[in-house]
């Protein structure tokens, strides 16, 4: 066996016996899933999964742990949730490092992020619920982690793409931030990337939604909200520390449809064609196209909405769901620094929460 092969085996042995990091995980849902896969994989075999929960039900127990339908089995058996019990699995193992993952969205877990990191455990989040939250909420945070408690929140903003790791690296570097502009929802992207005025803007969102390219209430992408808070998060890595109300949000939902329930939302998905038809055609008319934009400034102003942008615009070159995020800094102010890939998506989004795991070693 050569060199490099025997270091690999005794490290991976090693690995199986003592594993360095016991985790949490809270939801298993698709981000959650996705993320149980991972686990089963080499590259996580550093980490020790002592407990899991949905909304409802948990699971301490060794072996149904380890069993591969423990997502499905846990929507029908497993005990009530009690975050102490889960805390108390994390406590009683001899790992070095101990990290709760949050892939849920629930804020009531969010706002107990700080707390957790100032007990000692370390925190990996897809949820954006408290950094993108209210500012005393991400003032604790910052206050929690100052303390030491590491904070993993790649998965946070465009599923993982490196754009929150390269804007701290930037600053770190002494650069600054001058201008982000970009499509940071996955969903809204698709719905004007395809957009062309050949089918009504609704028959769109119905596929969307059928590819699950959206919630299921598409009220929570068109409503420009999530796209408000992952702004609000890049802000505030960048040096702003804006309130969300200082982010100007143009929703794409008309005030009548707010509202209603799901189902009747849908049924009247048509009332969204007429307006959006006449900006398409307007904006065609001038050589443009539309794009649903974040955009935060040098002053930091904040604005999330629908942007008339020429036929050149770096926007207009975007494929599927894909995400993108352009950022002029003081350094990169010729030409601005570029990210763009799939923004949205189970695998790519629990790869970024493993990624920020194994970084806590
Ligand atoms: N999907 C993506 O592509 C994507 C990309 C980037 C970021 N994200 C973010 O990742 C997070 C999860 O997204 P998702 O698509 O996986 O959502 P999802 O499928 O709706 O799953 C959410 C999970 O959270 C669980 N949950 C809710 N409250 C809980 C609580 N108090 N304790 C424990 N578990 C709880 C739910 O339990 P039940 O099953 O019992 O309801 C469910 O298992 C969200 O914050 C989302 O914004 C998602």
């Amino acid at each position: 066996m050569s060199a490099v092969l025997a270091a690999e085996a005794a490290s991976a042995s090693k690995s199986q016996e003592s594993p360095a990091i016991a985790a949490v995980l809270l939801g298993t849902g698709v981000v959650g899933g996705a993320f149980l896969k991972l686990l089963n994989t080499p590259a996580a075999g550093s980490i020790r999964l002592v407990g899991a929960a949905n909304s409802r039900r948990q699971q301490t127990q060794t072996e149904q742990l380890a069993d591969r339908t423990l997502r499905e089995k846990l929507k029908m058996h497993g005990d009530a949730r009690n975050d102490g019990v889960l805390l108390g699995a994390l406590d009683a193992h001899d790992a070095s490092v101990k990290v709760i993952i949050d892939a849920t969205a629930s804020s009531t877990l969010a706002l107990r992020h700080a707390e957790w990191l100032a007990s000692g455990y370390h925190v990996v989040t897809a949820n954006k619920s408290l950094a993108g939250g209210d500012l005393p909420g991400w003032r604790t945070l910052q206050a929690a982690l100052a303390n030491g408690g590491r904070y993993g929140d790649s998965a946070t903003v465009g599923a993982g793409l490196p754009v929150i790791s390269t804007l701290r690296r930037l600053r770190q570097c002494g650069d600054a931030l001058l201008t982000l502009e970009g499509v940071f929802s996955g969903s809204l992207s698709y719905l004007f990337n395809q957009y062309d005025g050949s089918q009504p803007f609704s028959a769109l969102l119905r596929r969307a939604r059928e590819l699950g390219y959206t919630e299921p209430d598409p009220r929570s992408d068109l409503s420009g909200e999530d796209v408000a808070r992952k702004l609000l998060i890049l802000a505030r890595c960048a040096g702003f520390a804006l309130r969300p109300d200082e982010v100007e949000v143009e929703s794409l939902v008309p005030e009548n449809l707010r509202g209603l329930d799901v189902e009747a939302f849908l049924s009247r998905l048509e009332e969204l064609d007429g307006p959006l038809a006449t900006r398409f055609a307007e904006a065609k008319a001038r050589g443009g196209a539309l794009r649903f934009l974040a955009r935060l400034n040098q002053r930091g102003r904040a604005r999330v909405g629908l942007v008339e942008v020429p036929a050149t615009h770096p926007a207009t070159r975007l494929y599927g769901t894909d995400n993108q995020f352009a950022l002029s800094t003081t350094r990169y102010n010729t030409q601005p620094l570029v990210i763009q890939g799939p923004g949205a998506g189970p695998e790519v989004t629990a790869q970024a929460l493993l990624g920020d795991v194994l970084a806590l070693v």
